[in-house]
């Protein structure tokens, strides 16, 4: 089903706390919540949601509502719910299997009643939070790192990169660890354990030697916590012998992951970094040491921007700032890398992988079920768009399969990973060739330029009728052109030829 309502009016709405717009709502449309659906991807959802309602002769109360309207321009709400009805009318309702969908997973052979937790980090912190997060339907949480040290944090320790003027895509923090005692996080553990019986409390931890990590598992399996994970990669440590210091050194890692078995006989996950070119041998490493599994990725060290008036880099703390750890959406190719390598590593096949990194809507999630990860963990698109991204996550894999042959999300756990590669047995003999689709082309021009200045000039344009043209004989099919292309319009050609370079 192709998507015909305005993604960039979407992406205008402010996807708000308790969305005026939908109290103005005279048929009382849950306008905000099909507007964060199809934010998120899940048009199903929304068109689900939105069910007989037609809003085309309404005179839409809901945008003088929009927050916008007092300063700008309201969300074209009106609009947007009318294109929705159309595209409603391609939507087949698929039964599959008598709609028997099941959504659990399992971690470390602990069942899940789904693949979602909210990974170690600020949003894990406190008893509250996890318990908001479990009544909105997360499977379990990762509690904020667990060490036996103070915390001494930084402001302000947030900076991020903007990609339209509503969200963020990429997000650095140069947070540490938790700042509660060992004995008020073993409270929480305790607490939720009790309160949430069937939610997976995993307990993060760090210690500076190895009875410091024996004493926080032992402590963490007397709490009730259900996993343990190390946190080999926390790159914002001001103890520089701690966190991803000892992710980069097999040597500590076998050590310290060794020292834990000797606290616990729960599942261990070993937290490990990206900032490493090839995390294999630190998986194994941990795997010697006692790992049941590996937790990937922690964050990427980054440096976000410069201030151009103080001529600081971001954040800006009293004129300086640190290297920290990037995550959020942009970081999602890079840590689909390394659960993809961990997944078809054969010395790893017995190891869970609890997958992180980006991950915002049920379509990244499913992308790193397919490429071998059982278990999911989520930190930057919580804190930018709340706990209730949960509703989406779900509902988004559900409705996929209702669509498709699969009826679970077991059946999809490493599907993709044999369509990855080496670079020498990639076929390179044909050329797949991009398709204009003239009826959907609005003639801006955009192929043309890339394709002139970044491609092989195999693109002619017609200035005065505004339609651009393949020239077959000089494109390589590289598909810049269909990349750029605002409009959606170009595909790909269904038939491929012979390389005739080849
Ligand atoms: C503000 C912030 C604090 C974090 N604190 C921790 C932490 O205490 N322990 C840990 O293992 N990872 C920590 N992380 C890393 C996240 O758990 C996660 O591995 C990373 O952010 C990638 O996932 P994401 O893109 O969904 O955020 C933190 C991340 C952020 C953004």
């Amino acid at each position: 089903m192709k998507n015909i309502y305005d993604i960039s009016e979407v992406n205008r709405c402010m996807l708000c706390l308790n969305g005026p717009c939908e109290k103005a709502c005279p048929k009382g449309i849950k306008i905000s919540k099909i507007i964060r659906s199809l934010y998120f991807e899940n048009a199903v959802g929304g068109i689900k949601e939105l069910k007989n309602n037609d809003c085309s002769t309404c005179s839409a109360p809901c945008e003088k509502a929009c927050v916008l309207s007092k300063k700008n321009r309201h969300v074209e709400i009106k609009n947007i719910f009318t294109d929705l009805k159309k595209q409603s009318q391609d939507y087949k309702p698929q039964t599959n299997k008598n709609n028997k969908i099941d959504l659990s997973s399992e971690i470390c052979g602990i069942p899940l009643e789904n693949p979602f937790l909210l990974s170690s980090s600020v949003v894990s912190s406190t008893y509250d939070m996890c318990s908001r997060a479990f009544e909105e339907g997360w499977a379990g949480a990762s509690l904020k790192t667990i060490c036996n040290f103070p915390q001494h944090e930084a402001s302000p320790r947030f900076s991020a990169i903007h990609n339209h003027a509503n969200s963020f895509c990429g997000f650095k923090n140069i947070e540490q660890l938790s700042n509660l005692s060992v004995s008020e996080n073993m409270e929480i553990i305790r607490n939720l354990t009790k309160n949430y019986p069937n939610k997976i409390i995993i307990s993060s931890i760090m210690g500076r030697n190895e009875a410091e990590w024996t004493m926080l598992a032992s402590e963490s399996e007397n709490s009730g916590a259900s996993v343990i994970e190390c946190n080999f990669s926390c790159p914002n440590m001001e103890n520089e012998s701690l966190g991803v210091t000892i992710g980069q050194s097999e040597e500590l890692i076998e050590r310290f992951t060794r020292a834990v078995r000797k606290g616990t006989k729960l599942p261990i996950l070993a937290k490990l970094t990206p900032n490493v070119t090839d995390m294999i041998p630190f998986a194994l490493a941990a795997k010697k040491g006692g790992a049941n599994g590996i937790a990937a990725i922690n964050t990427i060290n980054s440096i976000t921007g410069v201030n151009l008036n103080s001529y600081s880099a971001e954040p800006v703390i009293h004129g300086q700032t640190i290297v920290g750890g990037y995550s959020g959406h942009a970081v999602k190719p890079i840590a689909l890398r390394f659960i993809s390598d961990l997944s078809k590593c054969e010395e790893l096949k017995d190891m869970h992988i609890s997958g992180m990194g980006g991950i915002e809507s049920w379509v990244d999630a499913l992308e790193f079920i397919l490429l071998g990860s059982s278990s999911l963990q989520i930190t930057t698109s919580v804190m930018q768009y709340g706990y209730r991204i949960i509703e989406d996550l779900l509902d988004g894999i559900k409705n996929y399969l209702l669509s498709s042959d699969k009826s679970s999300i077991k059946d999809l756990i490493g599907l993709s990973s044999r369509t990855v590669v080496n670079h020498n047995t990639i076929e390179r003999e044909t050329i797949t060739y991009p398709v204009f689709n003239l009826d959907k082309c609005n003639g801006c021009g955009r192929c043309y330029i890339s394709c002139m200045d970044g491609g092989h000039q195999a693109i002619n344009f017609d200035n005065e009728k505004r339609i651009p043209k393949l020239i077959g004989s000089k494109c390589v099919g590289c598909h810049l052109c269909r990349i750029v292309c605002p409009a959606r319009a170009i595909d790909k050609a269904h038939k491929t030829i012979r390389n005739i370079n080849s």
